[in-house]
């Protein structure tokens, strides 16, 4: 059974937080976060509002601005997060009750960044195998709840925001080829922190907030998404030329800058959602597809490639047709 994405929500946090909200608090200035980032601005939700609230609000939207879609017969949820409200019960179920959809699976997933792209290629499978027929799939964060404030390495990248796909089957296949793959060794160079002290038998910070080693990520990221670009063109049998745009995981500007110079791609078949939300980890990527979207390049048949990555370290690709 071929699949397809019959709709795209999202939503954001109303706050906007400017660059210059963090110069009084740490050593940091616009132009250096505009210049190594690309970042003008972050969404951070609500001291009351969690990341099951942004869930609902992408789902809500997505019905709003999709009038010939409904939630009927919705048999799986899965929502790619690390910043859920809490570990159980998961996210998905927290939509499933508020939308009040019977017998519906529903499962979190973890793997970070990639969540949202994990996320398309288990509802590609559960439809290939005939199990399912309508499976949302969300990427939803509320990183500024887990962002260490007094970290001006890291703090001044995150967001808050969340992105949801409707996925059912169609007759054309328009979800195509995908790659997953990680790399553990990479553990303690980006982790958000629980009860354990170590990762790999490498002591680290347990305090409940995202740490990161950007330099060794950045490097990581740039090298390893090349590849993968590379790789996803060739199992789907497609150039760069016939590709229509590509959407890698908003983590930085100069990222996705030296990724297009790598494999040769011109910088404005980069989609990206850095620049007004910072980085939304499982997220980024629906809300880069919205902007575009809602901005006239995505058109209905463009041929899109989606590339999340981020801690783990883990990646995941897939090829799909608009
Ligand atoms: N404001 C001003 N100066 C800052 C700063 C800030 N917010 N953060 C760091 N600096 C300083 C550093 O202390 C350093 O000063 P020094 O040269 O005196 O030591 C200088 O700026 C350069 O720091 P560096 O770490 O080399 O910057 P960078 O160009 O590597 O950018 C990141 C830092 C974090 C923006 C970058 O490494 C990055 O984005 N990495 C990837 C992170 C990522 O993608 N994570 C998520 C993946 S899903």
């Amino acid at each position: 059974m071929n699949s397809q994405i019959s709709a795209i929500g999202v939503y954001a946090p109303s706050t906007i937080i400017p660059n210059d909200w963090f110069a009084d608090k740490i050593e940091t200035n616009n132009e250096w976060i505009i210049s190594r980032t690309g970042i003008k601005e972050r969404r951070f939700s609500e001291p009351d509002e969690f990341t099951s609230d942004l869930c609902i609000k992408a789902v809500k939207n997505l019905l709003a601005e999709n009038p010939g879609i409904n939630l009927d017969g919705v048999d799986f949820i899965v929502v790619g997060t690390t910043s859920a409200d809490q570990v159980m019960p998961s996210m998905a179920t927290r939509i499933q009750n508020y939308f009040n959809l019977p017998n519906t699976g529903c499962i979190d997933i973890m793997a970070a960044c990639a969540g949202f792209v994990y996320g398309l290629v288990l509802a590609k499978g559960l439809i290939a195998a005939g199990t399912h027929k309508k499976v949302l799939v969300l990427g939803a964060e509320a990183l500024s709840k887990f962002t260490d404030f007094t970290d001006r390495t890291s703090c001044i990248l995150f967001g808050d925001g969340a992105g949801v796909a409707l996925v059912e089957p169609s007759d054309k296949s328009k979800i195509f080829n995908c790659v997953t793959g990680s790399d553990g060794a990479y553990g303690k160079d980006l982790y958000l922190s629980q009860h354990a002290s170590v990762v790999n038998n490498e002591e680290i910070v347990a305090n409940g907030k995202i740490h990161q080693n950007g330099k060794v990520v950045f490097k990581w990221a740039v090298r390893t998404m090349s590849q993968k670009i590379n790789e996803l063109l060739a199992i789907n049998h497609l150039t760069l030329e016939q590709l229509d745009w590509v959407i890698l995981h908003s983590a930085n500007l100069r990222i996705i800058e030296a990724v297009a110079s790598e494999i040769g791609a011109p910088l404005d078949k980069m989609l990206t959602s850095i620049e007004f939300f910072g980085n939304t980890s499982s997220a980024s990527i629906p809300l880069a597809w919205d902007i575009a979207t809602k901005s006239g390049k995505i058109k209905p048949g463009n041929k899109i490639l989606l590339l999340g990555f981020g801690g783990g370290l883990t990646y995941a690709g897939v090829v799909v047709e608009a």
